[in-house]
């Protein structure tokens, strides 16, 4: 388990700039995109950033940016850190920390995902509205509080799932609905756990997110998660499966989220 690292990088960056994000953001493999369009941004790289884990995954920057979207005042990590990079789930305390320090009160997680659905083909977005841990650990192993028995029962918070169906609406961009089921990783799964996966009841298939949905709600933050499909999961098509082939289909995600996150943003902002 990480120390408490939150309350000091909040310290950081406050010094060089004095800010109250309300929303904190977290940008997935090829979706760093979005970081470029935070306005009066400052950026932090994470190694000035105690207790913040780098990310060596290519096509993750490595950078937290504080700003505005929408007029909203955001935090926005362009790459994360994994279980995978690590071996420690709770690699990503200290980044939910730091949002719940510098005052946001919810998180909007991004991802690239393995879908299973036909229906829901590579660059379509899915609203993550349950998860399945299939990792076989939690990122709070080792948190000595009662407050380590997190509920999840409404872990994705139907306010801001109902804010980005609106969204979703207004820009007329489809948005597929599920369960994502978090796989350690970094080898993709195996045909056979994918089979598995489906009767399991998962729509998508992830090595990341859910760890950080389990931290945000320990910290208090309401979570959102949305999922670029980037490709369809082990076994359902004859192509080996590839990070090269995510991180080149990210994007096609990324540019429909770039479209969703402000309105979304300026909603929960103005409530
Ligand atoms: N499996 C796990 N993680 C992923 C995948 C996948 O198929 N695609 C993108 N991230």
């Amino acid at each position: 388990m990480k120390g408490s690292h939150g309350p000091s990088c909040a310290e950081v960056i406050r010094a060089r700039r004095p800010c109250a994000p309300r929303v904190g953001l977290v940008l997935g493999s090829g979706l760093g995109a979005f970081a470029d369009a935070v306005e009066k941004a400052v950026r932090f790289s994470y190694a000035e950033l105690p207790g913040f884990p780098l990310s060596g995954v290519s096509g993750h920057a490595g950078e937290m940016v504080l700003g505005t979207v929408a007029g909203v005042e955001v935090a926005v990590m362009a790459g994360r850190a994994h279980y995978y990079e690590h071996g420690d789930a709770s690699v990503m305390r200290t980044p939910m920390e730091t949002f719940q320090a510098l005052g946001c009160t919810a998180v909007i997680l991004t991802n690239a995902a393995g879908g299973l659905h036909p229906e829901v083909p590579p660059g379509e977005l899915m609203l993550i509205t349950d998860h399945i841990n299939f990792a076989g650990t939690n990122p709070l192993f080792g948190e000595p509080t009662d407050r380590r028995f997190v509920g999840l029962s409404q872990a994705y918070d139907p306010h801001l799932q109902a804010l980005f169906h609106q969204a979703a609406a207004e820009e007329g961009i489809r948005l597929a609905t599920g369960t994502y089921m978090w796989f350690s990783g970094p080898s993709f799964e195996a045909p056979a756990e994918i089979r598995a996966a489906r009767i399991l009841g998962a729509d998508a298939v992830g090595m990341s997110t859910v760890p950080e949905v389990i931290l945000a709600r320990f910290f208090g933050l309401r979570v959102a998660a949305v999922s670029t499909i980037t490709n369809y999961a082990a076994g359902m098509t004859d192509v080996e499966l590839s990070h090269e082939d995510v991180k080149e289909v990210g994007p096609m995600g990324a540019a429909k989220l770039m479209r969703l996150l402000p309105r979304v943003i300026a909603a929960y902002g103005s409530a």
